[in-house]
């Protein structure tokens, strides 16, 4: 582990390597990397926090993570969500022990103090006797965590001074419509998330989600030899990188010239999609077959068309997944998968199966992945790579695509690194605390 001037040090040569078209091994696996993205970056970042379908009642709650801190996100008695600290203010227990249900209060089970789910204290044992006036009960609230909402996705961020989520999203928000904007009622989530532990970094996750074209052909090969993925190793690199320029979201828009305009949607559902994007969004969405991005720095979404039965016209299915860091070369994820509210039950039905089939728990797809994003992350462990780069120059010189009318920095072919470039130069910017 580094000392803390070498890791300055470091992070300014990692930044100087990223503009150049490298990225540093050691950024996969490595304690003092880990410590230094708590403490910048999941202490600053708009984090994703949950979907307010996960909650739709009065009462209803999850608890989630931004870094290392757990979040009781919970919507109160007036309709309005609110997210705290899940601990007690008394002496730090933890306050709520499920990871979703629903209760109007929470109470402490160490020595019973009691919170309204919005995070007011409303009951201290013994407060007459023990305290003797001395403690005022809205001095004692939860620790409150600021919040803010777009199309239904709940972020949260630990900095009370940051920008607004919206300029934190900034042109991002044209790509995610594309997730969230499927028909007048919007998205919800099909059940809870799966989720669970891996020997990955979260960042290898972010990256590849954020448009890794080239991996497709290679590590799902089978899943284009079995007739499950309508694309082919020969035109899988058509479509397009986009990204926001320091801003470090990505988006990768794979294109296959014989899937239809809309392919796997219900005709229906299609047709009050582009009632409800703009033109250019229309024009973008007809185009693409995949669209996998990454809002910086760890929620991804991904929509694609899947087989049920191989050589079948695909389903379109959405996921979205959270990349939460456990440790260096470790963490959880949470997978999701997004159907639009007002479809039939058939149809949500149907892109749950190919979700599952696909990017489930035990998802084809997701296997084939986590295979490779685990052995990458062992191999950066090793002493050996402290000082190696792997090479991050794809597309470099590759000049703005000017036909296409998605805003944000688009590049033509998808397969290309402009968008990683664009994440990690963002990553930089947080662990040199330049944000
Ligand atoms: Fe919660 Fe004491 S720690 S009441
Ligand atoms: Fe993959």
């Amino acid at each position: 582990t580094a000392e803390p001037s070498d890791l300055a040090d470091w992070v300014q040569r990692t930044r100087q390597g990223i503009a150049e078209g490298r990225f540093p091994a050691r950024a996969f696996n490595d304690q003092s990397v880990y410590d230094l993205e708590q403490k910048h970056l999941f202490s600053r970042a708009w984090c994703f926090l949950a979907h307010e379908s996960e909650i739709p009642s009065a009462g209803d709650y999850v608890t989630r993570f931004i870094g290392n801190n757990n979040i009781i996100v919970a919507r109160g008695e007036d309709g309005t969500i609110h997210a705290n600290l899940n601990m007690c203010r008394h002496r730090g227990n933890v306050m709520c022990k499920s990871e979703m249900g629903n209760s109007s209060h929470f109470r402490c089970s160490f020595h019973g103090w009691t919170y309204k789910n919005t995070g007011q204290l409303i009951g201290v044992p013994y407060m007459k006797e023990g305290y003797e006036g001395r403690l005022k009960r809205k001095d004692w609230a939860m620790v409150p965590v600021r919040i803010d909402s777009y199309e239904g996705l709940i972020f949260g961020t630990l900095d009370p001074e940051s920008e607004s989520l919206g300029e934190y999203l900034g042109d991002f928000r044209f790509y995610l419509d594309l997730y969230l904007k499927h028909g007048e009622q919007g998205c919800e989530v099909h059940g809870p998330p799966d989720h669970w532990l891996a020997n990955t970094d979260w960042k290898i996750c972010a990256e590849n989600f954020a448009g890794d074209g080239y991996h497709t052909p290679v590590a799902h090969q089978w899943g284009f030899h079995l007739g499950y993925f309508p694309s082919s190793g020969s035109t899988h690199s058509q479509g397009w990188a986009a990204s926001v320029p320091g801003r470090g979201h990505g988006v990768g828009l794979g294109h296959s010239p014989n899937f239809p305009p809309f392919g796997g949607f219900p005709p229906e559902l299609a047709e009050e999609m582009k009632t409800v994007f703009s033109a250019e969004q229309t024009e973008v969405f007809s185009k693409v077959r995949t669209a996998v991005g990454t809002v910086f720095p760890n929620l991804s979404f991904l929509m694609q068309p899947f087989s049920l039965v191989p050589g079948e016209p695909g389903v379109r299915f959405v996921t979205m997944r959270l990349y939460h860091p456990v440790g260096p070369g470790r963490m959880e994820m949470y997978s999701w998968c997004l159907v639009p509210k007002g479809a039939s039950k058939e149809y949500k039905d149907a892109a749950y199966r190919a979700y599952t089939l696909a990017f489930g728990q035990a998802g084809t797809f997701e296997q084939d992945d986590f295979e490779n994003w685990a052995k990458v992350t062992r191999s950066a462990a090793s002493t050996m790579v402290a000082d190696v780069d792997f090479p991050y120059s794809m597309g470099m010189d590759s000049d703005p695509d000017p036909n296409f009318v998605g805003p944000g920095h688009v590049v033509t072919p998808y397969v290309n690194d402009t968008n990683f470039r664009n994440l990690w130069s963002r990553w930089g910017d947080y662990l040199a605390n330049e944000v």
